[in-house]
């Protein structure tokens, strides 16, 4: 309701959220450095699978490749979730593409937006950044002992405060929507498709995700530059593989399989501002 603060304090949330596991925990602050600093704290001192660490503001919030995520008091989300799975090492990252469908589906759903993902872990709206995705983990040998998963959502922030030094063009929901979001009611959609989504992940592995992920990437098909270190590498995006790796085919006709990376420009979109 108009004019009512959009708080996200445990009282308004839990009461609401119906879930099993993720919100088992629920740590909320009204001002943090970066949630996923303090959602790897907790779990290394055994905060148990779903834990969730929120704030209305970050001071040192933290994206992909040491850039920094602006997190202005009470206009966006910025959450954390540990993940306490024994995951082969090599599947963690996979978790970002879960987060990231869990996202787009309720995005499409519940507000009829055209979200996509940009390959790992971009949420774009229109060709436009509206969340990124951060996770970190600690193994032990091979074995994941546990991830903590980080979103930001750029969700009432308007045009003037998504101008800035961007790496990307930025919206927001409410601007993709044209009229304000309730963050609470985003919130308890996104961690309630997320634990469905993550479920079926730990049964099916990603490999039953894949239709759906290339449904909602926003590269497939496309001629993109990637960032990989201090190499680019330009080719046309082909899929995904069931590891969670981008097949794409270079310049030159050979196929490769990407893990990580940088996308800087995708052909239609065109080529993304740098910070
Ligand atoms: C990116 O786009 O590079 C990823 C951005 C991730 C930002 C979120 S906000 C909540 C969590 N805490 C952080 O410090 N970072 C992530």
């Amino acid at each position: 309701m108009a004019g009512t603060p959009d708080l996200l304090i445990p009282e308004e949330v839990l009461p609401d959220l119906g879930a099993s596991w993720i919100g088992s925990q629920y740590h909320y602050f009204r001002r943090i450095g970066s949630t996923n600093d303090e959602a790897l704290l907790l779990a290394r001192r055994g905060a148990p699978h779903g834990c969730v660490v929120i704030a209305e503001e970050q001071t040192a919030g933290r994206g992909r490749m040491g850039r920094s995520w602006l997190s202005p008091s009470g206009l966006g989300l910025t959450l954390s979730i540990v993940l306490t799975t024994a995951l082969p090492v090599r599947d963690a990252s996979q978790c970002v593409m879960v987060l990231a469908l869990a996202l787009v589906k309720v995005l499409a759903s519940r507000y009829g937006l055209p979200a996509a993902i940009k390959w790992p872990n971009d949420i774009l709206i229109r060709g436009k950044k509206v969340a990124g995705i951060l996770s970190e983990m600690q193994s032990d040998q091979e074995m994941v002992r546990f991830i903590v998963i980080g979103a930001g959502i750029n969700v009432n922030q308007r045009g003037e405060d998504l101008e800035g030094p961007f790496r990307y063009p930025a919206t927001s929901v409410s601007q993709a929507l044209g009229e304000r979001v309730s963050r609470k009611e985003l919130l308890i959609a996104l961690l309630r498709e997320f634990e469905r989504e993550y479920d079926r992940f730990v049964r099916t592995g990603l490999a039953g995700f894949l239709p759906e992920l290339e449904a909602a990437s926003c590269i497939l098909g496309r001629d993109i530059k990637v960032l990989r270190g201090r190499e680019e590498i330009s080719g046309r995006a082909t899929g995904f593989t069931p590891e969670g790796g981008l097949e794409i085919v270079l310049e030159n006709g050979k196929k490769e399989v990407l893990w990580v990376g940088d996308i800087t420009t995708v052909s239609e979109i065109g080529a993304l501002p740098e910070q």
